[in-house]
This record gives C-alpha cells, structure tokens and sequence, in this order.
C-alpha cells in the first residue's frame, strides 16, 4: 500500500543511551566510550534503529556533559576521537544510526567563549553572551533552574556585570541574537555531520531566542500568564523560528537524510507544529513536557501525588498530542528518560509482584502509539527507581541546587527527600544492570554514583535468558511494530476515555487494524471491547501475561496485563 510521506525516522525506535552510566571499560566507576562499543552487540540485538548519545564532548561536568568547553573535542573520561569513530562506524555496521545532543542554548563557563567575554566589556566575544552592566542596577528578574536563589543573573566582578543563566551559572546562555554565534554553531554543528552522524536532539532548543528588551516581570504575570512556571515566558523568545528556519538553511537541508528531535519544554500543543510542520523548514520531530507534569502534587517539588496519576487524564493528554500530529508533522513518545525518574516507578508500579508486568505494559503503550517511540536505556529490563535515603548519595545539580534553594527558602528538607525519592533525575542515572556481581558488571571500581541494589535480580544476564521477562518482551514488540505498518502509521482512535482503569484504542491503517487493551491497575478489572468492534473478528497476536480470560467480547484482565488483537 502507498503510505504519504513516508520517512526512516518515524519507522524506527530510538534507544537513549546515558554514556556516564551505561559501561565502564577502565576501572574509573565512570561509562565510557569503549565499554559502548563492547556492548554494540547487545543494543543490536534489541532491534532499536538509532541511538541518541547524551552529550560525549568536553566538559568540566557541572551538569554531566550539558556544559560544553569544547564542541568538538570527545570528553576525556569517555575516550577520544579515534573511539567516536569506531562507535560510528560500529552502529552503523549493525544498522544502526547515531543522534548527537546538541547543546546550544548555552555552553560551560570554561568554554573558550566565555573565558574570553568575561574578560573585557570591549572584548571580542562579547556579545556571544547576555551581560547586564551593574551600573545600570539590578536586571529584570530571570528564574535559573539550577541555582542556589534561583537568580539567572550572576554577578561577574571582572567587568561589573551581570551573566544570563537559565541553568547553573556554570551555564551561561549563548547570545543567539548574534549572528556570528549562530554561524560558529552552524558550522559545528556541519562538522559531526560530516564525520558522518545521523542527527541531532537539540537540548533546550525552545529557549535559544531571547527578548533582549529584557522586559520586566511581575511575579503576577509570571504566574497568571506562565502557570508559575518560567519555561513557558522563555519559549516565547521573538525570533525564535527565524533562528531554526536559519538553521534549516544553513544545515539540515544540506544533509536530507538527517533527523533532529527538539526538545521543546514550555511548549503548548498549539504551537507545536510550527516547529515540524513540513512546509515551515525547521525541524523534524519534538518532544514535549505536557506529561510529565501528570502525576506530581501541586504544591512540593516532584512531589508524588498521593493519588498517583489519573488514567482518563492521561489518557486525554496523549490522545490531544496524537491529534497535533495526526495529519501534518511527527511526534515522538516517551515515559523516561535522564531528566526523569523510571518509567516503571513513575507509570507503573515497581513492587515486586507489579514490576514485570506492569513495565510491559509500558513497553507496549509506547510501541503501539502513533508516534516514534524513545526508550532510554534500562527500560527495557524494568529498572526502577533507587529511591537514596540521603542528600549525600546525590550526584544532579538539580537535586543539590533545589535543596540549597530550599534551605535558603527555610523549606521542609526530609519531605524533599522524599519526594525526591520519586521524582528526582538520579534515580534514572544509576548503572545500567549488566548481571548480579557486586556492581551490576558496570564496573570493577566505585561507581561515580551508588548501583541499585535491585540489580541482583533486574539484570541483563537474568532477562536474556527467560523468555517472559520484559527484555524479551521488548524484543517481541519491537518486531511487531516493524512488521505491523498501521502501528507505525496508523490512525490512532481512543475508546471508553473515562475509563478509569482500561486504556482502549485502535490503529488503523486502510483495512488493517490493531486493538489494543491495557490495563493500567493492580487490580483485576473484567473489561467488554466497545460494541463498535464487535462486527470484527479478534485474533491475539500479544499478551504480556501467560494467561487470558476471555467470554467472546468480555475479558479480564490481570493486574497491568497488556493485550494487542489484530481485527479482521
Ligand atoms: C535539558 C537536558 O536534558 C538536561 O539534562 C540539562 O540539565 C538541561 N537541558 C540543561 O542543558
């Protein structure tokens, strides 16, 4: 059958691999490069078709690789050049395609830039950044997400003035108005694609463009225009599609088979096809924010609700984000990933008698919805949160930022660390659990944050061998994916929205359909397939439990089971 605009990137699945944490080859507790490349064979084996390596070049680490001193320089910790290239060519030998993260709305205070901008009001770079002059008084207030005040403002004695951060003052932010920056990360950004890589996901990227009439803004508006939250005023920037049009121009339409996947926080869904829609020339894919806020408690920071999450609310949210896409442009779709807890803790339930089935049916949610899916690396085997006990076992800013601001804002410091036993980044960073030996066989040495306890029995080793576990059901799905196009293209139709346990949608595609039924509770929960069905014949081609109870159209379902039937 023809399919319209058909393209590699929304037929893949994307693997997020964390290099700090994944593999360890020379005993300094910290992943690396080479130990990547040992384990080619096994990301191979998972049937994913690009990679997305968090950021691998020179850093001082402040904010694991999102502080860049070198563009193009590999971090020493993670290896050198000559490994980057054998990583290249070793994906791509299996198939494989790499994304790079492009990190450009602001580079480490040690990067050269800045090392000279600081110097001197008249020096040449400047305005590579935003600086206030301090005779000028304080600057309109700017909210940092990583500081000690939550001031984006840093005092900078050298030359009396104030430097934008929008995250830790380790970061300041690139002056995207500058059109020399702009050329400097066009040409960067030409020189890893040269060398041969697939893409890029470009970090932050809604925040590069910034009103330099600095506007002041009153903590009303703040709240009352942005929710409160200050990603939304600095999505806004005015040029800010000028700037990715550009970067259209300038880069992407030169190598047509690249992909790039924004991320996009503060974005609402009416804006979300400016950034991809085909005709505008800017970007291929995003992803968006709106769900991960689901879930946390109004008040706290990352608090759990104590309710948890509500399934018709999430239900109604994935469904209007399919419905941005579902005839102009392409999403993507994801449940974790380094910036947020385990999926499996934070949509499921990680008690032991949930974890596995409760993971696969997460798995199977993101590999039946009509978007491109992004697992991030453990996933697949169910690991979970590790829930630290104390600030000590932190190693994110975003932690060790929050509790500070929190001290300063004489805040409740054990209920944050219990929510952050929920909510925080960490919990996501742990080692990857290779086998059950003292460090889940990521290293022989300290790793440079604690392994979860749980690996003895959440491991690759384990799963590889049992064909139940979530590893091989993973595998499975994968593959259904690929040989079912309408999982891939289909349209997308939800049913019993207010359902409070169910989740119920098809996949249609000409006279092909999928049904797929997803319980997302402990409980057993007997289920009728909506009347509309009923004239098909159903045939059940998956199901994350051994055993269905099934009436003609009356089924129960197990606790978190996962079913998927063809429809004829
Ligand atoms: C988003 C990245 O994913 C996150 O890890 C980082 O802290 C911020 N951007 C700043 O670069």
């Amino acid at each position: 059958m023809e399919i319209k605009d058909k393209e590699w990137w929304k037929e893949t699945v994307i693997y997020q691999i964390y290099p700090r944490s994944f593999k360890d080859s020379n005993a300094d507790g910290i992943g690396d490069l080479p130990g990547l490349i040992s384990k080619l064979d096994y990301i191979q084996s998972l049937g994913v078709g690009l990679v997305w390596l968090n950021p691998i070049y020179a850093s001082p680490n402040d904010d694991n690789g999102y502080d860049i001193s070198n563009y193009e320089a590999i971090m020493p910790t993670f290896g050198t050049i000559s490994d980057f290239n054998t990583l290249l060519v070793g994906l791509h030998a299996r198939g494989i395609k790499l994304l790079m993260d492009l990190v450009v709305n602001h580079t480490s205070d040690e990067h050269p830039w800045f090392v000279e901008s600081r110097k001197s009001r008249d020096n040449p770079y400047r305005e590579y950044y935003h600086w206030w002059p301090a005779e000028k008084g304080k600057p309109p207030h700017r909210y940092s997400f990583f500081d000690k005040k939550g001031d984006a403002w840093q005092f900078d004695a050298a030359t009396n003035s104030y430097y934008l951060h929008y995250f830790s003052n380790k970061q300041p932010d690139l002056n995207w108005e500058n059109p020399k920056v702009r050329q400097e990360i066009y040409q960067m950004m030409r020189f890893w694609l040269d060398k041969g890589i697939d893409g890029y996901r470009l970090d932050a990227i809604s925040y590069i463009a910034k009103d330099t009439s600095w506007p002041v803004l009153s903590k009303k508006e703040v709240k009352e225009k942005y929710d409160n939250d200050w990603s939304y005023f600095y999505a806004k920037g005015p040029k800010l599609h000028e700037y990715l049009h550009e970067m259209h121009l300038e880069v992407l339409s030169k190598y047509p088979d690249m992909v790039t996947i924004a991320e996009t926080p503060g974005i609402e869904k009416e804006e979300a096809l400016q950034f991809v829609h085909e005709d505008r020339q800017e970007l291929h894919m995003l992803y968006h924010f709106k769900g991960m806020g689901l879930g946390y408690a109004k008040e706290g920071f990352k608090r759990p609700d104590p309710n948890g999450y509500s399934l018709p609310a999430f239900k109604k949210l994935y469904t209007e984000w399919n419905d941005v896409f579902s005839k102009e442009g392409w999403g993507t779709i994801y449940l974790g990933n380094h910036d947020q807890p385990r999926m499996l803790t934070r949509w499921g339930n990680d008690k032991p008698e949930f974890r596995v089935p409760s993971s696969k049916l997460l798995i199977t949610f993101l590999l039946t919805m009509r978007s491109t899916p992004i697992f991030y690396n453990g996933d697949e085997l169910g690991m979970a949160n590790i829930k630290f006990e104390s600030i000590q076992d932190y190693r994110d800013i975003e932690t060790l930022y929050m509790y500070h601001y929190l001290q300063f804002q004489k805040g409740d410091l054990d209920q944050f660390i219990k929510d952050q036993q929920f909510g925080a980044r960490d919990n996501s960073r742990t080692p990857f659990q290779w086998d059950a030996t003292p460090n889940a066989g990521f290293t022989t040495s300290e790793p440079w944050i604690k392994v979860n306890p749980d690996h003895v029995y959440i491991n690759l080793e384990a799963q590889d061998m049992d064909g139940n576990s979530p590893l091989n059901y993973f595998r499975h799905l994968v593959q259904l994916r690929k040989d079912h196009l309408e999982l891939i293209y289909g349209e997308y139709k939800l049913y019993d929205p207010e359902h409070e346990q169910i989740f119920t949608y098809t996949r249609t595609l000409e006279k092909t359909a999928t049904l797929i039924v997803l319980n997302f509770s402990d409980e057993l929960v007997p289920y009728t397939i909506p009347k509309e069905l009923h004239k098909k014949q159903f045939q059940l081609i998956s199901n994350n439990e051994t055993s269905l109870q099934q009436e003609g159209h009356h089924v129960t379902l197990l606790p978190w089971q996962a079913l998927i039937f063809k429809l004829k």
